[in-house]
C-alpha cells in the first residue's frame, strides 16, 4: 500500500484509510446486527494495507471502537494508526479525558490520534484543547487534531497549546466539496500536517460517476478508485472511504498506488468546479 509522510507524526501512514461511521451502529446507538460481517471488512481492509482506521466515540454510541479494536488484534500494533473523536459535548477539560479513557477501553489500545469531532459549543476552545494535551500526557493518545474546523478556529486551537501542537485535521472533502482545497489544505501541507478528508465518496455518489467511469476505463479504474486517486494528489490528504465490504474495501485499496496523469487530473478538477458552479 501507497504511504504518505507526515511530518508532524515523523512517520507514513497508509495513504488511503478505512471509515467506520455506520459500522456498529449509527447517532449514539449500537448495533450489532452485522458485526462478524464489520469486523471481516476491517480486517480485510488492514490485510491490503488500509492501516488508517478512523472512529469515533459517538459512532454507535461506542460499538464501532468496539469492533475496531476485535479488527486490530492480530495485527502489529505499530503498522496501524487509530484516530478516534470526542463528541463536542464532552467538550470540557476534564470530559475530554474522560472520553478518551473510554475509547481506550473499548479500543483495548491507545489511540493513535485524537480528535474534537465538532467545535465546541459553551465550552471554550483553550479548555477542550487542554483536554486533549492531558489524554496525551496520560498515554492515552499519541497525536492530536481537530475535525470540522476552518483555517480560523485551526490557528485559535494551536495557540491554546504549550506541549504539544495540532497534527491533524479531519475535515470533509471531495469532488464535489472543495471549501478546503484552496484553503486548509494548503495549510495542512505547509505545516506538515495531517489532512483526513471525509465523505470522500459523497456516501458512495461518486461511485456512480459516468465521467470518472469514463477516464478510469484508460487506466482499468473504476469511478470510485478515480475519486479517490484524484484527492491523493494533494500531499497531506489522506481520504477515509467507508466500506462494509470486502468487494469496496478491495475496489478503494485500488486507489492507490498510481496516479492520474496531469491532463486527466486537471479535466476532471474543471469538470466537477463546473458542477459546482
Ligand atoms: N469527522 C467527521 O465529522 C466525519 C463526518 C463524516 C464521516 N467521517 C468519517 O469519514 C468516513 C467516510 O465518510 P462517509 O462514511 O460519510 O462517506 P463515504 O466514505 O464517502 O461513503 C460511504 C458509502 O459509500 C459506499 N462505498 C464505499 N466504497 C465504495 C465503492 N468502492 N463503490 C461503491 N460504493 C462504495 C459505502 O457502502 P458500503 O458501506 O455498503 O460498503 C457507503 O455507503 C466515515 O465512515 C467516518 O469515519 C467523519
Amino acid at each position: 500500500m501507497e504511504k504518505k509522510f507526515i511530518p508532524k507524526l515523523g512517520a507514513e501512514v497508509a495513504a488511503i484509510g478505512l471509515g467506520t461511521w455506520g459500522i456498529g451502529g449509527g447517532f449514539w446507538t449500537p448495533d450489532h446486527s452485522r458485526d462478524e460481517e464489520w469486523v471481516d471488512a476491517l480486517r480485510y481492509g488492514l490485510q491490503l494495507g488500509l492501516t488508517l482506521v478512523d472512529t469515533a466515540e459517538m459512532y454507535g454510541g461506542g460499538h464501532a471502537e468496539e469492533l475496531v479494536g476485535m479488527a486490530v488484534k492480530g495485527f502489529n500494533r505499530d503498522e496501524v494508526f487509530i484516530v478516534s473523536k470526542v463528541w463536542q459535548t464532552h467538550a470540557a477539560r476534564d470530559e475530554v479525558v474522560k472520553a478518551a479513557e473510554a475509547s481506550v477501553r473499548r479500543l483495548g489500545t491507545y489511540i493513535d490520534l485524537y480528535l474534537i469531532h465538532w467545535p465546541p459549543e459553551g465550552v471554550e476552545l483553550c479548555e477542550t484543547m487542554r483536554g486533549l494535551e492531558e489524554a496525551v500526557k496520560r498515554g492515552y493518545a499519541r497525536f492530536i487534531g481537530v475535525s470540522n474546523f476552518g483555517l480560523q478556529l485551526v490557528e485559535e486551537a494551536r495557540s491554546c497549546l504549550s506541549q504539544v501542537d495540532v497534527a491533524a485535521i479531519e475535515n470533509k472533502f471531495s469532488l464535489l466539496d472543495r471549501r478546503d482545497e484552496g484553503s486548509v489544505i494548503p495549510y495542512a501541507e505547509r505545516e506538515g500536517m495531517l489532512y483526513l478528508a471525509y465523505t470522500p465518496l459523497e456516501k458512495g455518489q461518486l461511485a456512480r460517476e459516468q465521467f470518472l467511469a469514463s477516464v478510469g476505463a484508460k487506466y482499468g479504474k473504476t469511478a470510485a478508485q478515480v475519486a479517490l486517486n484524484w484527492l491523493l494528489r494533494f500531499k497531506p490528504v489522506v481520504p477515509i472511504p467507508k466500506a462494509s465490504n470486502r468487494r469496496h474495501v478491495e475496489e478503494n485499496a485500488g486507489a492507490a498506488g498510481w496516479r492520474l496523469s496531469e491532463e486527466d487530473w486537471r479535466l476532471i478538477s474543471e469538470k466537477f468546479r463546473k458542477v459546482l458552479a
